[in-house]
């Protein structure tokens, strides 16, 4: 007998195709139980909505990250949630919730980590002369996209390329990428 998916949150800030691609694959590996954002108007929150899924959303703003990160943690619990997806999350997750959830939380960062941790990877891909660039799927930890590389998918840069041009055909990969890696590593 097989395990039943595992039950996954996803957290937002944006537009969130990446949780798109997550939910459209969901399936025996995994299914997702809830999307949750930092931002209330979260393009991707109203997507999640309008689908039917489990929302949440609170801004840290006013009421400081101690209390925000407990209400998310609360409701990653609540849901039943078991892994966390950081899907275009861009707030960073405090030491001791990434130690509750050790092992358990994944991210997709547009790189071919080790190189270009942080923000603006397509401009510094391409300043830097690079030949191709990518995106990785990586456990987090509590250092900056530094935890164990899962996964990567890369796209060669073009003599055109700006940083959206690129942007634009990593992401292509990352929704490829980022469902397969996450159906593998719950698995293990
Ligand atoms: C994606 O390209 C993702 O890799 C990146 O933000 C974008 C979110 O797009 N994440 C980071 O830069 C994390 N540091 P989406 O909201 O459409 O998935």
């Amino acid at each position: 007998m097989s395990a039943a998916p595992a039950r996954v949150a996803v957290l937002i800030s944006g537009r969130g195709s990446n949780m798109q691609s997550l939910v459209a694959r969901q399936g025996d590996a995994y299914r997702i139980v809830l999307v949750a954002s930092d931002k209330p108007e979260a393009a991707g929150l109203a997507w999640a909505r309008d689908q039917g899924l489990t929302t949440f959303a609170l801004s840290p703003r006013g009421i400081g990250k101690p209390a925000y990160e407990a209400a998310i943690d609360a409701a990653l619990r609540d849901a039943g949630a078991e892994w966390i997806a950081l899907a275009g999350y861009m707030r960073l997750l405090s030491d001791e919730f990434v130690a509750q959830w050790r092992g358990r939380i994944v991210n997709i960062h547009p790189s071919l980590l080790p190189r270009y941790k942080g923000l603006d990877t397509h401009a510094r891909a391409i300043a830097a002369g690079d030949a191709s660039a990518g995106c990785s799927v990586h456990l987090v930890t509590e250092e900056l996209d530094g935890g164990e590389v899962l996964g990567q998918a890369e796209v060669p840069i073009l003599p055109d390329d700006t940083a959206d041009t690129l942007a634009a055909r990593v992401l292509a990969e990352e929704h490829r990428l980022y469902p397969a890696v996450l159906a593998e590593v719950v698995r293990r």
